[in-house]
């Protein structure tokens, strides 16, 4: 397992401002859907440390639920248009307010289908939560409704997001130096 110190190309976004900026969007739901209950469905896995910050700087009534969807054909690094759902919500959305709640917006695809999977079960309301957005790789246009921060065109790891699987713990969102990253056999998961 190499150390992402390796192949760090640098860290966009450190501990502290990742933090400082999810309290404010966390403040920023709270009063756009204040007197209402709210219902986050965080997309696994990427969206898992994003959403546990973010429920805690959420102030009104807020219930959790998961999600995991995967792209047939992709490959590492890239998503394709097709995308399934691994592992459905737990939970009836009829008539909830829901905000989806996503680690990044790259081509668009994961959070397009996603929407389109949930719009059909007839959420009272049906919003989108990324933490990043790459508007560079845009394919498809998504509605994006609260952004952390857009990021340049650089694979990017830590903080949910993973290279292989691996370094989602980190608690900073790094690029990656693709020449000086290795794939370790047999320490990868797939
Ligand atoms: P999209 O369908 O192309 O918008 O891609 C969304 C998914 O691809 C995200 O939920 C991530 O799992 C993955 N992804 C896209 N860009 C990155 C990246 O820079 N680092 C790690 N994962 C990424
Ligand atoms: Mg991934």
């Amino acid at each position: 397992m190499q150390d992402y110190r390796q192949f760090l190309d640098e860290i966009i976004i450190p501990e502290d401002a990742l933090q400082k900026r999810i309290t404010e969007v966390g403040e920023e739901i709270s009063r756009d859907y204040v007197g209402k209950r709210l219902h986050l469905v965080c997309i696994l896995r990427g969206g898992v440390l994003f959403l546990s910050d973010l429920v805690r700087n959420i102030s009104i009534p807020v219930t959790i639920d998961f999600m995991a969807v995967s792209s047939y054909g992709a490959s590492n690094r890239q998503t394709t248009g097709q995308v399934r759902i691994t592992l459905d919500l737990k939970d009836d959305i009829s008539d909830r307010h829901v905000i989806v709640v996503e680690d990044i917006v790259d081509s668009g695809y994961t959070i397009k289908s996603v929407l389109e999977f949930l719009k059909v079960r007839h959420p009272r309301s049906l919003s989108v939560c990324t933490l990043l957005d790459k508007p560079s790789r845009r394919e498809v246009e998504v509605p994006i409704h609260y952004r952390g921060f857009t990021i340049p065109n650089k694979f990017v790891f830590g903080y949910g997001l993973d290279i292989d699987e691996f370094y989602r713990n980190l608690p900073f969102i790094a690029s990656v130096d693709l020449e000086r990253y290795h794939i370790v056999e047999g320490q990868t998961p797939s």
